[in-house]
């Protein structure tokens, strides 16, 4: 049974789906690897290395026509075109905004498996790729704002005079959050934070930062531990009691989220505004809409004096790391949907695993994720 790995094809995307370790494991499980000839190279895992870790190097033909195809991002059309039907593919597909490439997976009879929708259970840790990339993303997202932001982040204290430190605002406390957070704080700075989810007050305040607190009249806790969107009247006054929090930031770093919605606006034009010329807003919303309306999509721009960031794919800016990690995740995904057979290996039937039976998508030339919705 063969694994391939093609090379990326989504403009800005550097990750790559499988390191020469993961395929060290894939062929100790019994698979054969083949790799495309230079998906690694923006992550700077070369040929050389793939096949010394035991993959065969090959064409985008041999590799999307693979038993099981492993992926970063969902596949553009002539990628599923190359696929062989019985195939199984895994990735990270953004379903809820870009459903229209099922029905081509489920005419090519690909057995495809959207990795986001893998439940956060206990024992879906070692394959949940959206925590391993919002980690990621998290700590990039403060070196970004740190790089924009003219100053220092810590105090610092030299014979021209001090530095106070920074003041970090965070919206949003999930995992890209809390690892805002921490990073801002290693820097030194001075970090408050907010989410609408009121169970996170505690993990917010053991990373050494303040928790804001906003009565908003409801509770924004949703199904399954994901935030749910708020009436229209508690998201007004979160906004106003936001904008007052936001006046005192120099830096901001917004990650809230809703699961298949667009992003909440939580900092307005006048919110902006109010804050001080130079001052920094990291909007990690910006690939649903954005958490600021003036948010512009994988630029920088300066409105009113405040440095605006929309970049929308922070992992590939930290190409090795996420890399690793996001294939030592595929690798614990694929040790899931293969079993020992007497002639080899083969699939398990991936509805009775609930981790795999969740993430199915299109099975069998049928589509599944509408059935869920
Ligand atoms: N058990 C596990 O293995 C596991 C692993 C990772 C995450 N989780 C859980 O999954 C859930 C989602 O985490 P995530 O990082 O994917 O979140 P996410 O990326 O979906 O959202 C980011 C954050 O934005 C917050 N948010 C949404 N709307 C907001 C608003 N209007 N104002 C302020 N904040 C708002 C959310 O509450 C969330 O904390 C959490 O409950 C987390 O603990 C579980």
């Amino acid at each position: 049974m063969k694994v391939g790995i093609p090379t990326e094809v989504l403009e800005g995307e550097t990750r790559v789906a499988a390191t020469p370790e993961t395929v060290k494991k894939l062929r100790a499980l019994g698979l054969d690897v083949v790799v495309q000839g230079g998906a690694g190279l923006s992550s700077h895992f070369t040929d050389e290395a793939y096949r010394a870790a035991g993959a065969e190097i090959g064409s985008s033909e041999l590799a999307l026509g693979a038993d099981i195809v492993l992926k970063v991002n969902r596949p553009v059309a002539a990628e599923i075109a190359q696929m062989k039907s019985g195939a199984a593919l895994a990735a990270m597909m953004a379903l809820c905004h870009h459903e229209d490439i099922l029905d081509q997976l489920a005419a090519g009879g690909i057995d495809a498996f959207a990795l986001e929708m893998v439940p956060r259970i206990s024992r879906a840790q070692s394959v949940d790729v959206l925590s391993s990339q919002s980690n990621i993303a998290g700590y990039r997202a403060v070196l970004e704002a740190a790089r924009l932001y003219g100053r220092f982040f810590p105090m610092m204290m030299t014979s021209a005079g001090s530095a106070k430190p920074t003041r970090v605002v965070v919206l949003g406390a999930g995992v890209a959050g809390l690892q805002a957070i921490a990073t801002a704080r290693r820097l030194g700075a001075q970090v408050a934070a907010y989410d609408v989810r009121p169970e996170v007050k505690e993990q917010i305040m053991s990373l050494g930062a303040k928790c804001i607190e906003l009565d908003l009249g409801e509770s924004g806790a949703g199904a399954g531990g994901y935030a749910r969107q708020l009436s229209a009247e508690a998201q007004d006054r979160q906004r106003s009691l936001l904008a007052g929090e936001l006046k005192k930031a120099d830096v901001v770093i917004s990650t809230a989220l809703i699961p298949c919605k667009p992003a909440p606006v939580l900092i307005t034009a006048d919110a902006v505004a109010g804050m001080n010329p130079g001052s920094v807003i990291v909007d990690m919303a910006a690939a649903t809409g954005g958490n600021c309306p003036l948010t512009e999509r994988d630029r920088t721009v300066i409105k009113n004096g405040v440095i605006l960031c929309g970049i929308t794919n922070f992992p590939a800016l930290m190409p090795g790391d996420a890399s690793a990690f996001y294939a030592r995740n595929l690798f614990n995904f694929v040790s899931l949907c293969v079993t020992a057979a007497d002639n080899g290996l083969q699939m398990k039937d991936y509805l009775e695993d609930e981790i795999t039976a969740s993430s199915l998508v299109t099975h069998r030339g049928a589509i599944r994720f509408k059935e869920r919705k």
